[in-house]
């Protein structure tokens, strides 16, 4: 059953921390690395070529922890992308595997419908997703190939369309519809599947400000149901504020892994990777030059934190 809220979430002005996220000296609770916590996907030393001979994949290696938010950032071209097709069976590595839930994944009948069964791969862009005449039948189409009855179909695509805000395009030819409308469609046709594991390639991209917020918070939900959620994105503030692990991928490879305060705080990785650091975390490193918040303050990761950091701070100055 997917999350649906009968309201529309608040609309907030900056990414939200995850829940019980704590600013100060307590800090919040360490989020270990794939390595140390149960894996949901593992992804060994995976190889991959196009047939014009471009080389995506160069062995690369990575873990993604069961129910966590997982963020992979990196320039053009490094190979997201691939990596997302791989995820979701629609390529197949040149070498190297892929195990999810520990079985490696194999590409004949009864391994790709496992797959299918249990990932939910949004495309980077919709129109490779999207292809039934409405937007009601583009939906239904996943669940239906699932072998579903049609009741529980009927119920699966209602809840995705409540869940995605999309009832007044329901019944719209999905090839009218605006970038922003299919990506919100493409999602919609996944969700209706019921996956464990979604994987959205640059699923924000192109939406409204509104959008995004909403689909931030749709994941979200997703997430506290138990399901692993992997997005790809170029929105350095979303996946610093919003991600639990971020993976910083460079030319075929896996260059970082980490927590995102960590991580973003890396300069190094940030230039090999074409990476900015989010502007809150600038904010906050010119502060603390200025002797502004604490040493040893927690990193914020969204502006409501920075503002409390300060706040603190300031809380602490005697007056005279
Ligand atoms: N169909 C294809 N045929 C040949 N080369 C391809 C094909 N698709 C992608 N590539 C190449 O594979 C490499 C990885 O591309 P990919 O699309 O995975 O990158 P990406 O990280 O998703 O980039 P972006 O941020 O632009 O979406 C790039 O060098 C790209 O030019
Ligand atoms: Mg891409």
């Amino acid at each position: 059953m997917i999350a649906t809220t009968s309201t529309a979430p608040a609309i907030a002005t900056t990414w939200a921390s995850p829940a019980g996220a704590t600013v100060g000296a307590a800090g919040r609770a360490p989020v270990t690395s794939g390595a140390a916590t149960d894996a949901l996907v593992q992804v060994r030393g995976v190889t991959f070529a196009y047939p014009d001979g471009t080389v995506a994949l160069r062995s690369l290696d990575l873990s993604i922890p069961r129910g966590r938010k997982v963020v992979v950032l990196g320039a053009n071209g490094c190979g997201k992308s691939t990596l997302f097709l791989h995820l979701g069976g629609v390529l197949r590595p040149k070498a190297g595997e892929i195990v999810l839930d520990g079985e490696v994944v194999r590409h004949d009948r009864a391994g790709l419908l496992r797959l299918r069964r249990t990932v939910g791969l949004v495309f980077q862009d919709p129109d490779s997703q999207l292809f039934a005449s409405s937007v009601r039948q583009d939906i239904s189409f996943g669940p239906l190939n699932l072998g579903w009855p049609e009741a529980r179909v009927r119920t699966a695509v209602d809840d995705a369309i409540a869940a995605t805000q999309i009832a007044d395009l329901a019944d719209r030819p999905a090839h009218l519809l605006s970038y922003g409308q299919k990506k919100r469609v493409a999602i919609a046709g996944v969700l209706a599947m019921d996956p464990q594991l979604i994987v959205a390639d640059e699923p924000t991209a192109g939406l409204d400000p509104e959008a995004t917020v909403r689909l931030v918070d749709l994941f979200d939900r997703l997430n506290a149901e138990g399901r692993t959620i992997v997005i790809s994105t170029h929105d350095v503030e979303l996946a610093l504020a919003w991600a639990d692990e971020v993976i910083v991928m460079r030319e075929g490879e896996v260059i970082q892994t980490g927590l995102p305060t960590d991580v973003f705080q890396d300069m190094a990785v940030l230039r090999m990777a074409r990476l900015h650091r989010p502007i809150v975390l600038e904010t906050y490193a010119h502060l603390r030059h200025m002797g502004l918040v604490p040493e040893d303050a927690v990193p914020p990761r969204n502006a409501g934190e920075l503002a409390d950091l300060i706040n603190c701070n300031c809380a602490r100055i005697p007056e005279d």
